[in-house]
């Protein structure tokens, strides 16, 4: 199986569906597809909100196209069928990059990938690759997506050894189960799938016999007795707002479903990812290292937090005890933190969901997720405390909180941790003010209902909050500080990132929290 000349429809046009989408498309034809509109429009105008791709590598992606219409996916493929191209085309590879959030309960939201497998599934023609690069719990790819593309195509999901030495590929090891499966030459007068896909039901399903370019793409397909698909898994591990690690620079985990599969899949990626790649042996093995590099994170991050709810019961500066034993060659440089975005404070619940659905109670997971998931809480308990002990009138007070994002220079707003902050200052009767040069104020009001300002010596506040380590912020001096402050009392000030020294802010007249 060769990759090297499909064309690519990346499903799912997010943080991390973009910068592939670019990566791809300046190399070869890619579509871009995004259930959102507008999404599709800013980006056909040459703009990326998320700023993940500048407008110059949005048009070095040459061969990059999107829509928002699934008809279209197959339809673009080089030549256009409007330009004389034919819809009969060949075989494509998708990349599903799709969200998968948690729901309010901690529980994985599998509802966008499976309303994208549901797309791409009636999409499916013979031959088709389908790589997963949404974080999921080891087994989901095979366990939820592949039937939905089983069900919507009425293909066989061509996994194992069905490849023998000769190149001829037999059926999927789970092919039986779908009555809805189908011959190529039955595939074409089956209402469903015609039905399913509106764009390609003139055409029979592209046979090796009658498209010769199918047969060129993929010898193997030759030989094929039934008309399947392949499946990869291929995690992201892009960083936003990184702009030292992108998707070049780091290496990519890939798989694939049958051992051709794998190695045409990992070469693809190899085409892009100039760090390399690492072909895992399974499907599974794949989803399984994806969630457990940020499991690992949290965990991490749960431990240095822990400590510095106890060094604070102490009186230590945690920031100063972490620099010290940082001095020893073997220990690990984490901080404190809060634990927001679409990760490390996610991903953990995939993995704990999946060992509980097996009877089994995650320990050590769990507990560092409870510990991350209290900091915001922990953090306006402490500010508030302090400020009672200082005489500040909470009631009547207002706290300035400097950034509402997930993470610093990125504008993304969703998964914010921050948030906990504000909602337990509020709770305790102050006013909130937020102020976040990186956030879209109609984004802000969407997501969390706040309306963002501006903190400036003309309206002081009576304490503050650094919750986000924004270039901006970074910028500003202990005395600039103290200046956005009220005069007749003596401040709180959060230094949640530990931006400071806490002396020079304690020279200035603040009393210091961090974590
Ligand atoms: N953002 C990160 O830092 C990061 C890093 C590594 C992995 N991931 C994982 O990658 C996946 C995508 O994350 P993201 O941050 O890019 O998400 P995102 O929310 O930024 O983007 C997802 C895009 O998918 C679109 N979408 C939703 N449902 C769709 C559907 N059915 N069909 C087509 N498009 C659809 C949305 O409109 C959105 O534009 C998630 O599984 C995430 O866990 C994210």
């Amino acid at each position: 199986m060769n990759l090297a000349n499909r064309t690519i429809a990346v499903i799912g046009l997010g943080y991390v569906g973009l910068p592939l989408a670019v990566e791809f498309g300046k190399k070869r034809p890619v579509i871009g597809f995004d259930i959102k509109a507008d999404r599709i429009a800013e980006l056909q105008a040459g703009h990326d909100h998320t700023l993940e791709v500048s407008a110059e590598e949005l048009k070095e992606a040459k061969h990059l196209s999107f829509t928002a219409n699934p008809a279209l996916i197959r339809l673009k493929q080089p030549p256009p069928v409007a330009l004389g191209g034919s819809a009969d085309a060949p075989p494509m590879v998708f990349i599903v990059t799709v969200p998968t959030p948690v729901d309010k309960a901690n529980r994985p939201d599998l509802t966008p990938l499976i309303k994208a497998s549901e797309t791409v599934g009636r999409l499916l023609k013979p031959n088709d690759v389908v790589i997963y690069e949404s974080t999921v719990y080891p087994g989901c790819t095979e366990e939820v997506c592949v039937p939905i593309l089983e069900r919507e195509s009425g293909l066989s999901y061509l996994t194992g050894n069905e490849i023998h030495s000769s190149g001829h590929e037999t059926l999927g090891q789970n092919t039986a189960i779908d009555p809805r499966r189908q011959s190529p030459a039955t595939a074409a007068n089956t209402p469903a799938t015609a039905a399913n896909t509106p764009a390609t039901a003139t055409n029979t399903p592209a046979t090796a016999a009658n498209t010769p370019a199918t047969a060129a793409n993929t010898p193997a397909t030759a030989s094929l007795s039934t008309p399947g698909f392949y499946v990869g898994y291929s995690p992201e591990r892009i960083n936003p707002g990184d702009k030292t690690h992108r998707l070049p620079d780091i290496k990519k985990v890939t798989s694939g479903s049958t051992p051709e599969a794998a190695q045409a899949i990992d070469a693809l990626y190899q085409e892009i990812v100039t760090a390399g790649t690492h072909l895992a042996s399974s499907i599974k093995v794949a989803e399984a290292a994806k969630v457990i590099e940020n499991a690992q994170r949290d965990l991490n991050i749960a431990f240095v937090n822990e400590l510095s709810v106890i060094f604070n019961r102490m009186g230590i500066d945690t920031t100063e005890v972490l620099q010290a034993a940082a001095t020893k060659w073997n220990f690990l440089p984490f901080k404190p933190g809060l634990v927001g975005g679409h990760c490390i404070g996610v991903d953990p619940y995939y993995l704990t969901h999946k060992a509980q659905e097996l009877g089994y109670q995650p320990q050590v997971i769990l507990s560092g997720r409870r510990i991350n998931d209290n900091m915001g809480r922990y953090a306006a308990r402490n500010v508030i405390r302090l400020m009672l002990k200082n005489g500040i009138n909470v009631a009547q007070a207002t706290v300035g909180v400097l950034g509402i994002t997930f993470k610093e220079n990125c504008p993304d707003v969703r998964n914010s941790k921050v948030i906990n902050i504000i909602e337990e200052l509020q709770n305790w009767g102050l006013t909130v003010k937020v102020m976040d040069p990186w956030a879209d104020p109609q984004e802000v009001q969407q997501e969390h209902g706040l309306t963002l300002t501006e903190i400036t010596p003309q309206t002081p506040v009576d304490s503050l909050v650094m919750a986000v380590a924004h270039s901006q912020f970074e910028q500003w001096a202990p005395q600039q500080l103290r200046a956005l402050c009220a005069q007749h009392a003596k401040p709180v000030i959060a230094d949640l990132k530990a931006l400071h020294e806490r002396t020079s802010l304690e020279a200035q007249g603040f009393e210091v929290f961090r974590f």
